[in-house]
């Protein structure tokens, strides 16, 4: 993680207005009250949220962005997930990626970006096979999310398919992947 991160600081030293760093305790409440003024209280009613709910974050993907002075202006958070089955009827292991927030003020300066890429080059560090998650087309697609990759694949609640989004880490990861989304990663205590 320390590499990614160096890397990324390095990357946008030039604009040094912001820096990505894995989230810690001290920044739940700031990141929590980010995404009620990003998304709104109705947040907790989508289908991601049953996948979310009394469960950890992958290990070493909640991430935050940071202002000079520290303060949490960005949020993304990856969710170890079963991506139904592959043919011979095994679970696939993959991420659920979000929510994904930048502060209002801040839109705009490439933290949602640098959020995603960080996101994305860490779960692959880890070994992990692909990425899912609900959102628009229009802005996921440049990191590499696209729907045919999830089409077998369902929510557990209401989603809208074309909302409803893959990306492979390791190719043909999700190539037979048909079935349900379920959580699968550790339980809040
Ligand atoms: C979506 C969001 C995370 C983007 O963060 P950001 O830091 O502004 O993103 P970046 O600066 O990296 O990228 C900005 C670019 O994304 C585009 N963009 C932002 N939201 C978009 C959307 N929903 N659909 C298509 N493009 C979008 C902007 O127009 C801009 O395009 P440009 O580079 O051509 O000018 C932020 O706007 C946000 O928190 N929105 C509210 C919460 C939300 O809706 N989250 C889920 C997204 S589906």
């Amino acid at each position: 993680m320390a590499t990614v991160l160096d890397t990324v600081r390095a990357f946008f030293a030039h604009s040094s207005t912001f820096t990505i760093d894995a989230e810690t305790p001290a920044d739940v409440v700031a990141r929590e009250n980010l995404l009620d003024r990003a998304m709104g209280a109705d947040r907790r009613k989508k289908s991601s949220e049953q996948i979310r709910r009394n469960r950890l974050p992958a290990e070493g993907l909640a991430l935050v962005a940071r202002d000079e002075d520290g303060h949490v202006i960005g949020t993304v958070r990856l969710w170890n997930v079963e991506a139904g089955i592959t043919l011979e009827g095994q679970p696939i292991d993959a991420l659920l990626l979000g929510p994904l927030a930048v502060d209002g003020a801040h839109e705009g300066k490439g933290i949602g970006g640098a959020l995603m890429r960080t996101a994305i080059t860490e779960a692959k560090n880890r070994g992990h096979g692909a990425v899912l998650l609900v959102g628009d087309a229009a802005y996921y697609e440049r990191f590499g999310f696209f729907a045919d990759k999830v089409r077998h694949l369902v929510m557990p609640g209401p989603f809208e398919r074309a909302r409803f989004l893959g990306l492979e880490l390791k190719t043909g990861w999700l190539q037979d992947a048909a079935g349900m989304i379920v959580p699968s990663g550790r339980k809040l205590a």
